[in-house]
C-alpha cells in the first residue's frame, strides 16, 4: 500500500440538507477510512460543500440572501449532520475558497498552455426577461418525441428520452415563464476528444476499478467523446475567468478541484502541501467514492482534466448505486425522503451504520432501506446479538468476577473459540480492504454467534457455584472474544466500540491488537450499550412543533418597549404570558377575545425585562401583519395532515425560523398542507400573502 491515501466522498450541493441517500456514501467512505487508519495507515478524508452554480445562485435569489449567506447556512448545517452520523472528515472545506480559486486558474491555464482549450460560439436558449441563458434544467417545454408538455430541457420524464433544450417544442423559461430567444455567446471549450487514448489506456491498467465500471465508461470513449463546454455567462456564481469581463468557470470544472483544495485546507495544518503530498506524489494513492450518477464526471472528465494539467490520475474510484427507502425511490409523498436531522430526532446513527455497511457491497447495485429490515436488523442482529453478548460477559465479569479478568482457559473448546474469531478478523480485515462491507459485517456477526454459543456451552453461571475456578477461565475466554468483535465492528460502530475499550479498561486500540490476549487484568463497569428501537416512524420535522390556539385575555403596554404588547393567553388548561410586537398594526380591542394561534414550545424569551413564553403566529408581507386565527376553542392543536405531532421539549428561535411557514389568499401553509385544527383550516386575519412568523 502507498505511503498515504487521501480518500474523497462527492460534494454535497450547498442548497439542500443531508439525507439518508447522500448518507450511504459518507458511511461508506468513512468506515474505509476509519479502517485505515485503526490498521495503522496514514489515511485522510477530505470533502467540502460544493457552492457553485445557477441552481444555488437563483436558490440564494429566491431566499432573498446573497449566494455566499446562502452557502454558509448550509455549510454549518451540513458540518453538524456529518458530525452527528461520525462521519469524521480531516478537511471538511468550501468550494467557494481562495485556495480552490487558485487551484482552478492554475489548472485552466495550463489545459491552455497545453493547447487543451478552444473558443467557440455557441447559440443557446436566453430569456430576456430574466436575461440569462438557461440551463437544462431551467428550461421547460413539450417533449419532441413524445409530446408530453412542462418536460425539463434535458430527459423527458415522460418517456424517457433525452435531447438538447433547443430541440424542446414550444419552449418557456423555467424560472418566468416566458418565452425565450436563441441568443449566441462565446465559450470556452475543452478538448475531451483529445484524451481518448490516454483514458483508454489509464482505465485498462487499472486492476482496481469494478468491472462493470471500467467496461461502461470504455463503450463511451468507444462512441466518440465530446469537448466539453467550461464556462458559463452571467449571472452566475461562481470564479470568474481571468482575462474576460463576464465569464465563470463552469460549476462542474471547478467541483472536483474542490479535492485538491480541500486537501490543501488539510495540508495547511499538518505542515505538507496538497500537491507534493498527494496530487503530484508517486508515494500516495487517491481514492474517490462516488453515485453511479456521476462517474462521466469522475471517470472521464476529471482524470481528463488531471492528465492534462500535470497531475495524478485517481487510483480508484469506488462507485456505489443509490438507495431506495421500502424498495422504492425516496419520495415526499410517501414519507420516505427523510433528511439527517430528521432520522436523529428519533434514531442513533449507529443503527443506520450498521444498516448501510450490512447492505454494502463492492458493486453499483442499488441498496435498500426497509424499515422493516432496519428494525429487525437493529434489534435482533446489533442489540439481541451483538450487544447483548458483550453485555452479558462485561456484567458477568463484574458481578461474579470482581470485574477481573483472569487466567485464560487452555480446554480445546477454549482455543477453538479463539482461533475461530481470529480467523473472522483476519477475514473481515480482508473485507475492508476489498469495499466487502457486508462481508466485514457477516464475519463481526460470526465472532459475535461464536462467543454467544461459548457462553452458552460453558455455562458460567453454573460454574459460579460449582468451579469458580474454571468460571474464571470460560470469562477470560468470553472477554477476548469480546476485545476482537469490538475490534472488528470500529470502523462501523466507533461509539460502541469505544464504550467497550473503555469497559474492558483499554486504551489506544489499534486493529492488530486482536492479536493480544488480556489476562489478569482488571475492567471498568459496563455501560448500557443500545436502546431497541420500538417503532421506525419517521415524519416531518413539522411535528416538532407544539402550536396550539390560544384566547387573548388581556392586552396592556409594555412599561419599557413602544412597540410592545403584553399579552395573557389562555390555553384551555394553562394561562401565559406573550410579548408580542403588533402595537403598530393592531389597537388592544382588535386583539382582546381573539382565538389566535401559538408556538408553545419555544425557548422563554426575555424581552425587554418581560418573559414571554411562546409565540403567536402572524403573517407579514413587510408592509403589514395579520394574526392567525382560528374558531376552535383554546387549547385546540393546530397540525397539517399525515404528520403526527411529537413536539420537541424546546425548539429555539432559530430552529423555529427553520421552518418555511406561509400566509396566501387568507390561510396559512407549512410545505403546501393547510394548517388546521380538528375544527377547519387556520385563517389570517388580513389579506395578507408573505412568511408567517
Ligand atoms: O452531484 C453532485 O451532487 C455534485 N455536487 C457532486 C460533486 S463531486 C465533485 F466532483 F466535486
Ligand atoms: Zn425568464
Amino acid at each position: 500500500m502507498a505511503d498515504k491515501t487521501l480518500i474523497t466522498a462527492a460534494l454535497i450541493y450547498a442548497n439542500g440538507p443531508v439525507h439518508l441517500g447522500h448518507l450511504v456514501e459518507y458511511i461508506e467512505t468513512d468506515i474505509y477510512t476509519r479502517f485505515l487508519k485503526f490498521s495503522g495507515h496514514d489515511a485522510i478524508y477530505c470533502c467540502a460543500d460544493d457552492t457553485h452554480g445557477t441552481p444555488i445562485e437563483i436558490s440564494a435569489l429566491k431566499a432573498g440572501v446573497t449566494p455566499e449567506e446562502f452557502i454558509k447556512i448550509w455549510y454549518d448545517q451540513h458540518v453538524k449532520d456529518f458530525s452527528d452520523f461520525l462521519i469524521h472528515f480531516d478537511s471538511y472545506y468550501t468550494t467557494h475558497s481562495k485556495e480552490n480559486e487558485n487551484f482552478t486558474r492554475t489548472i485552466f491555464k495550463a489545459l491552455k498552455d497545453n493547447g487543451h482549450i478552444y473558443k467557440k460560439t455557441l447559440r443557446q436558449l436566453y430569456c430576456e426577461k430574466c436575461k440569462r441563458f438557461l440551463p437544462d434544467r431551467f428550461v421547460k417545454g413539450t417533449c419532441p418525441k413524445c409530446g408530453a408538455q412542462d418536460q425539463y430541457g434535458d430527459v423527458c420524464e415522460a418517456c424517457g428520452s433525452t435531447y438538447k433544450p433547443i430541440d424542446l417544442k414550444s419552449p418557456f423559461c423555467g424560472i418566468c415563464r416566458s418565452e425565450p430567444a436563441m441568443k449566441d455567446s462565446e465559450q470556452y471549450f475543452f478538448r475531451l476528444g483529445d484524451f481518448s487514448e490516454r483514458l483508454r489506456a489509464w482505465l485498462n491498467d487499472n486492476k482496481n476499478l469494478q468491472s462493470d465500471i471500467k467496461n461502461y465508461v470504455l463503450s463511451w470513449i468507444d462512441k466518440g467523446l465530446e469537448d466539453w463546454c467550461v464556462s458559463r455567462d452571467s449571472p452566475y456564481f461562481g470564479f470568474k475567468i481571468p482575462g474576460e469581463e463576464d465569464k465563470y468557470f463552469y460549476v462542474w470544472l471547478d467541483a472536483p478541484i474542490g479535492y485538491i483544495a480541500s486537501t490543501e485546507n488539510y495540508c495547511k495544518d499538518h505542515k505538507c502541501s496538497a500537491e507534493g503530498a498527494y496530487w503530484k506524489s508517486k508515494n500516495s494513492q487517491i481514492i474517490h467514492f462516488i453515485g453511479k450518477d456521476i462517474a462521466y464526471f469522475h471517470l472521464i472528465f476529471w482524470p481528463a482534466v488531471l492528465m492534462g494539467s500535470g497531475f495524478k490520475t485517481p487510483d480508484n474510484v469506488v462507485v456505489h448505486g443509490f438507495l431506495t427507502v421500502n424498495g422504492e425511490k425516496m419520495s415526499k409523498s410517501r414519507g420516505t425522503f427523510i433528511t439527517a436531522r430528521e432520522y436523529l430526532q428519533i434514531l442513533d446513527p449507529e443503527f443506520l451504520r450498521y444498516h448501510y455497511a450490512s447492505n454494502l457491497t463492492h458493486t453499483t447495485g442499488d441498496i435498500d432501506l426497509s424499515f422493516e429490515d432496519f428494525k429487525n436488523r437493529a434489534n435482533n442482529e446489533l442489540i439481541g446479538n451483538i450487544a447483548n453478548f458483550c453485555y452479558r460477559t462485561l456484567t458477568f465479569i463484574d458481578k461474579y468476577a470482581e470485574g477481573k479478568i483472569g487466567k485464560l482457559g487452555a480446554r480445546n473448546a477454549d482455543l477453538m473459540a479463539l482461533e475461530r474469531a481470529d480467523d473472522l478478523v483476519r477475514k473481515a480485515e480482508k473485507n475492508y480492504y476489498g469495499f466487502a462491507l457486508r462481508e466485514a459485517v457477516k464475519n463481526a456477526l460470526e465472532i459475535s454467534n461464536v462467543g454467544n454459543r461459548y457462553f452458552q456451552e460453558n455455562a458460567p453461571w453454573k460454574l459460579a457455584k460449582e468451579d469458580p475456578a474454571r468460571m474464571a477461565e470460560v470469562l477470560a475466554i468470553a472477554a477476548n472474544l469480546v476485545k476482537k468483535l469490538a475490534i472488528t465492528l470500529n470502523p462501523i460502530l466507533p461509539v460502541f466500540s469505544e464504550k467497550i475499550f473503555k469497559s474492558l479498561n483499554l486504551k489506544d486500540v489499534k486493529w492488530d491488537d486482536f492479536r493480544e490476549t488480556l489476562e489478569n487484568h482488571k475492567i471498568n463497569k459496563p455501560e448500557i450499550l443500545f436502546r431497541k428501537i420500538e417503532r421506525v416512524e419517521f415524519s416531518d420535522a413539522f411535528a416538532t412543533l407544539d402550536l396550539r390556539v390560544a384566547k387573548v385575555e388581556k392586552v396592556e403596554d409594555h412599561p419599557q418597549a413602544e412597540k410592545l404588547y403584553i399579552l395573557t393567553i389562555d390555553l384551555g388548561d394553562e394561562k401565559r404570558t406573550l410579548v408580542a410586537g403588533l402595537k403598530d398594526k393592531y389597537s388592544k380591542s382588535d386583539l382582546k377575545g381573539k382565538h389566535i394561534v401559538v408556538v408553545c414550545n419555544l425557548k422563554k424569551a426575555n424581552l425587554k425585562g418581560i418573559e414571554s413564553e411562546g409565540m403567536l403566529l402572524a403573517a407579514d408581507d413587510g408592509k403589514d401583519v395579520g394574526v392567525l386565527f382560528s374558531k376552535d376553542k383554546p387549547g385546540a392543536h393546530v397540525v397539517i395532515d399525515d404528520v403526527e405531532k411529537r413536539p420537541a421539549k424546546e425548539l429555539t428561535i432559530k430552529d423555529f425560523a427553520k421552518f418555511e411557514l406561509v400566509a396566501k389568499d387568507g390561510k396559512a401553509y407549512y410545505k403546501d398542507k393547510p394548517l388546521k385544527t380538528s375544527d377547519g383550516e387556520i385563517q389570517v386575519d388580513k389579506k395578507i400573502d408573505g412568511k408567517v412568523k
